[in-house]
């Protein structure tokens, strides 16, 4: 049987993961089994992919080009390893971004051309493709603020990404939005304001249509 899935989109700071996280208490209270994963990241490999992009010193003045290879890197791992199994065993797969966030940053905001980028893409995922995305569309300012509160409770990580100026988040909004209007079946925009409970019901709302059968038990 084939599982579902469900990847979620969007800017710095507008909700993703207290959105993933009631999601999927919600799809677990109704007992369907759920895998959630992160990208970059999601296996022990993508984990240390995800620290050299965002963390370590090593990755200050890190060339686009490596950006993408290592972004894809990390996804092409993850689909073999947890998503592909996760997929086959029925079950929904909730990924806090996926090749989406690499058209948003990679073309839409470093500027490298949407042929080269999906060349790599399609390597790293083949056929594996979400059947639903979500993206969460706060204002910049919600967001900045949203990001602000996040440093202040870990000043130590230094973000790369987080120190971008908020030019380059322009161009994500933007490519954010191209790729929602290319795509409306798949790609549907939810309003992320406000509190989380009520977020969560929009999400549900779209969700609900997508979902395969429940699984008996193991
Ligand atoms: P996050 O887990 O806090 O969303 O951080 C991941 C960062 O990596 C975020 O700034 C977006 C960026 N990113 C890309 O630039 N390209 C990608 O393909 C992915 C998955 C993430």
């Amino acid at each position: 049987m084939k599982g579902r899935l469900i990847t979620f989109e969007g800017g710095e700071g507008c909700g993703k993961s207290t959105q993933i996280r009631l999601l999927a208490d919600r799809l677990k209270s109704l007992c369907h089994k759920v895998r959630e994963v992160r990208e970059p990241g999601g296996t022990p490999l993508g984990e240390k992919i995800r620290d050299l992009l965002k963390h370590d010193p090593a990755g200050r003045g890190m060339a686009p080009e490596a950006e993408l290879l290592l972004m894809n890197a990390s996804r092409a791992q993850l689909v073999r390893e947890v998503v592909r199994p996760a997929l086959d065993a029925g079950e929904i797969v909730l990924c806090d971004r996926f090749f989406d966030s690499t058209v948003a940053y990679q073309s839409g905001g470093r500027g490298l051309s949407r042929e080269s980028v999906d060349a790599v893409i399609d390597q790293a995922v083949g056929s594996t493709r979400p059947d639903l995305t979500l993206l969460l569309s706060v204002s910049g300012d919600e967001a900045l603020r949203r990001v602000a509160a996040r440093s202040a409770a870990a000043p130590a990580l230094e973000d790369r990404f987080e120190q971008e100026k908020q030019a380059f988040f322009d161009r994500v909004e933007a490519a954010y939005a191209a790729l929602a209007a290319a795509e409306p079946d798949r790609i549907r925009v939810v309003a992320a304001e406000g509190d989380p409970a009520g977020v969560a019901e929009r999400v549900w709302q779209v969700v609900k249509d997508v979902l395969p059968p429940i699984l008996g038990p193991a």
